[in-house]
């Protein structure tokens, strides 16, 4: 059924599909209904698509075969379209037999153009020819008045000087403008028309090709000249992605991107859109849209004019390979006029475009990119003699280009130490950042980039760098839209207590905790079959009822002074302790000789050599330093030298023998390296380090090795790998059978139990910035502060409306710093309504203070 007769001025839009959405008979069916739900909406339809998949190969083996051999080739190819069409339910169509014809004769009689390369650009315009004349063939039997139109009556290829025969013919472009009456004289003919990609004419009426990605440029072209209100890109991937999700599946898909920062990606490395489709849309200001053919249903990524307001944030990260950095040294080359003009005079020679510059008084290094010249190691030689003959030339190939990408790159400078500390194992040869301010790039050896890229787009998401929860830039992850390991969304416990903690909240601001949630954590724990002893580290929360729950579910509880000892032995009396405590007093480690049930762990040789009779004929633990600490952030790394805990490697000799003078056993050899760990091989290690050292020592029973599991910190982070970590420790322990295993969590069994509630006090605008402040702060909650911590938050009073509102949430404190979320995105706020700050129930209350005299939020517990 066709819609009623458009308007004369409807709107158009462009829909392109590549290879894999022309092949079968559903994508068919699939492009149908979409041109039918678009022309409903009110839009004529302008259909571009590619050669079916594998057609513009065979039509190179084609090209390429032997007068004998091309004949068989050709029907190879004129089957494969009988059978679509056959599968379409289309009778043989006319007008496809017709094409078909034209391939045949084209190859019969290859000499009937003017040259060789005009004939090959003849040969495989012919993929697109046929898909879309099937196409029309198709959607005309389904009664949707299609036109056939053909793209080289539609696009004229543009003149360039010193372009050659082959870049002329193969390699065309188009300077596509809105164009008026091309549009009107269109419409004027109908309102559906299906025309092929990457085919235009030059002035002699000659066939041209456009290059590679060509089809998704012809889309940007014909978007352009017809003013269209979009152009659809239909794929086999839902957008662009936050680097590639191949190498890393935790990449976000990118919902919305200006065409500068779009630009950039595709530039530096995404391989969705070809670059040059971008710039005809961003001149006529015709947005586009990027679509999964086989998931129409996911949003996508939607490329614009508009710079919506989001939060500063790097949008991507990509890798270059394949590059060559050309280094010219000449001594006599600063403030020497003329010589970069002499220098890149060779470079224009040899036709090799130069990408990146980085230049010091006497040494200019550039880089070659292997997407925009035709490099062979002959071409750079040639280069570097020419080159020789003016400075010192080094060639440093193969090299990776690296590149983070984000709007206002340089302001965000100082929140990259922590990716910057990446780079400082490797050798960087080559720093530069654009011009534009949109892109920073860091030249490695070619062989890093597979290690890097992962890594650091980890740890843009754990600090926050990349913006994962603001909704407006970020959707969810690929391994969440198209991994194996795909877990149902789990709704967090708060969803159904949502009356009651609003309730709560009328009382002041506090923090409640869900007991239920604590005991399924604790229980997930115990699963982990390899672990003898679980304590937990009450330094997390060491609420009176959490300890007596976590007791019952079977944990002893690890302390770390005198106030946690008491706090302890009050919750539950008989459960075994931990006293780990670091610089403690001489008095404190009295008071802990005296608790019973409790194991002393020291980490130095102080307490040995000074106080040596608090622990004679005791068993005692050892925290040593394995020389390296990781987490969340470097104030909770806890190994190195630069830490100030555990025993120093070297002195583990010192300490045994005092131990032995002493009287004092050595049963325990324990390790924490920090805090907010999710990867699960990193405990495995710990313990298969230990047990080597235990082995030497001859009195240890069991080796600790320490707490530091976390939780997910940004939305879609991929949870602690439970089942990978209990088969990594059931693998070392049937290495070392001979070691009990403990282990000491504090923040998996407690975080996501609790939340903090406060209410809206104030709201307040400058320029663009919205701020809207709450009734307690930094002294409930100081983790944002201090390490930057994202906690999720939420108005709990307009839970169901559309956050639609970028905040940065404030406390009442005086400190710049007392920010409990930047650029949160939530629905619009009014003073009273109830905030509710997710995932406090670790480090939170307890990491409270009295700042300002401002009494921190209470404390609820609830089953
Ligand atoms: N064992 C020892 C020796 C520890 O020092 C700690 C934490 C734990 C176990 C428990 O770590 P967990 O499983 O909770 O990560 N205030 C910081 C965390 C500091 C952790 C201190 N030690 C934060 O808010 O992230």
């Amino acid at each position: 059924m066709n819609p009623p007769s458009l308007a004369v001025d409807a709107p158009w839009i462009v829909l392109k599909f590549g290879g894999s959405s022309v092949s079968t008979v559903s994508r068919w069916q699939q492009i149908a209904a979409l041109a039918t739900t678009r022309r409903q909406e009110g839009a004529r339809v302008l259909i571009v698509v590619s050669a079916l998949a594998g057609i513009t190969d065979a039509l190179h083996a084609l090209y390429k075969a032997s007068a004998t051999q091309r004949p068989s080739e050709a029907m190879l190819i004129v089957a494969q379209h009988q059978h679509l069409a056959e599968k379409l339910g289309l009778h043989r169509p006319k007008a496809l037999r017709t094409q078909l014809d034209a391939l045949v004769s084209l190859c019969s009689c290859p000499s009937h153009s003017s040259s060789e390369l005009a004939w090959r650009a003849e040969l495989l315009a012919q993929g697109e020819l046929l898909s879309s004349t099937l196409g029309a063939a198709y959607l005309n039997a389904q009664g949707l008045h299609a036109q056939w139109l053909d793209a080289r009556l539609a696009l004229l290829a543009t003149e360039l000087p010193h372009r050659n025969e082959r870049t002329r013919l193969l390699s065309a472009s188009v300077r596509a403008r809105p164009d008026q009456a091309w549009s009107e004289a269109l419409a004027a003919r109908g309102e559906l028309f299906i025309t092929q990609g990457f085919i235009a004419r030059d002035r002699s009426g000659q066939t041209v090709l456009l290059g590679r990605g060509g089809s998704d440029t012809s889309a940007a072209y014909f978007g352009a000249q017809l003013a269209a209100e979009r152009v659809e890109i239909w794929t086999d991937v839902a957008g662009i992605f936050s680097a590639n999700p191949h190498q890393v599946p935790d990449a976000r898909l990118l919902t919305q991107l200006d065409y500068e920062e779009a630009q950039e990606i595709v530039a530096t490395g995404a391989k969705v859109l070809h670059p040059h489709c971008l710039s005809p849309l961003r001149r006529s200001r015709v947005p586009l849209r990027i679509h999964d053919t086989a998931n129409p249903q996911l949003p996508g990524t939607l490329i614009g004019p508009t710079k919506a307001s989001t939060a500063p944030s790097v949008k991507g990260i990509s890798a270059r390979r394949g590059i060559t950095l050309v280094s010219m040294e000449s001594v006599g080359m600063w403030q020497e006029v003329g010589f970069l003009a002499d220098v890149f005079a060779y470079f224009k020679r040899h036709g090799l475009s130069v990408d990146l510059v980085g230049s010091a008084e006497t040494n200019v290094t550039v880089s070659l990119d292997p997407t925009e010249n035709l490099l062979d190691s002959d071409a750079v030689a040639r280069l570097a003699d020419d080159l020789s003959t003016i400075c010192r030339v080094k060639v440093i190939a193969p090299c990776a280009a690296i590149t983070l990408v984000g709007r206002g790159m340089r302001g965000m400078l100082h929140r990259l130490s922590p990716l910057l500390a990446e780079f400082g194992e490797h050798h960087v040869h080559l720093i530069t950042q654009s011009s534009n301010n949109l892109n920073l790039t860091f030249v490695v050896d070619e062989g890093l980039a597979d290690e890097l890229v992962p890594r650091l787009h980890s740890l843009l998401l754990r600090t926050g760098v990349l913006r994962a929860d603001d909704p407006l830039c970020f959707g969810a992850s690929w391994r969440s839209l198209y991994g194996q390991d795909k877990a149902a969304p789990s709704v967090p416990w708060w969803h159904a207590q949502r009356q009651r903690l609003l309730d709560l909240a009328e009382q002041g601001p506090c923090y409640v905790y869900h007991l239920p949630t604590v005991r399924a954590r604790a229980r997930a724990l115990r699963h982990i079959g390899a672990v003898n002893r679980w304590y937990y580290a009450i330094k997390a929360n060491p609420q009176q009822r959490l300890l007596q729950v976590l007791a019952e579910e079977g944990f002893g509880l690890e302390c770390v002074s005198p106030g946690e000892l008491q706090r302890a032995r009050g919750a539950t009396a008989k459960t075994s302790r931990l006293f780990s405590a670091n610089f403690a007093s001489q008095e404190d480690f009295r008071l802990a000789t005296q608790d019973p049930n409790t194991l002393i762990t020291l980490d130095g040789l102080h307490p040995l050599q000074h106080w040596g009779l608090w622990f004679r004929d005791r068993d005692i633990g050892l925290r040593i330093d394995l020389g390296r600490g990781l987490g969340h952030h470097e104030k909770v790394r806890t190994g190195g030298v630069f830490s100030k805990f555990g025993l120093a490697l070297d002195d583990l000799d010192a300490f045994l023998d005092l131990a032995k003078r002493i009287g004092a056993r050595v049963t325990l050899l324990h390790a924490h390296l920090g805090s907010g760990v999710l990867d699960p091989h990193h405990w495995v290690r710990v313990y298969a380090e230990l047990a080597g050292l235990a082995e030497r020592m001859g009195t240890v029973a069991a080796l600790d090795i320490g707490g530091g599991l976390g939780i997910p910190q940004y939305p879609d982070e991929a949870p602690l790998d439970l089942d990978a970590l209990a088969e990594g420790l059931a693998e070392v322990q049937r290495v070392y059978p001979q070691y009990e295993l403990w282990m000491e969590p504090g923040r998996f069994l407690v975080a996501e139990a609790g939340v903090l509630l406060a209410r809206v006090t104030q709201i307040k605008s400058k320029k663009t910035l919205q701020y809207l402040g709450v009734e307690t702060g930094m002294n409930s909650l100081i983790r944002p502060a201090l390490y930057g911590a994202q906690h999720p938050i939420i108005n709990l009073s307009r839970l169901h409306a559309e956050a639609d509102t970028l905040y940065q949430v404030v406390g009442p404190i005086c400190e710049s710093g007392d920010i409990l979320g930047k650029d949160c995105r939530l629905p619009r706020c009014r003073e009273g309504d109830v905030l509710l700050i997710a995932n406090t129930g670790a480090y939170g209350a307890v990491m409270a203070s009295q700042y300002n005299l401002r009494t921190p939020a209470t404390e609820t517990v609830i089953e």
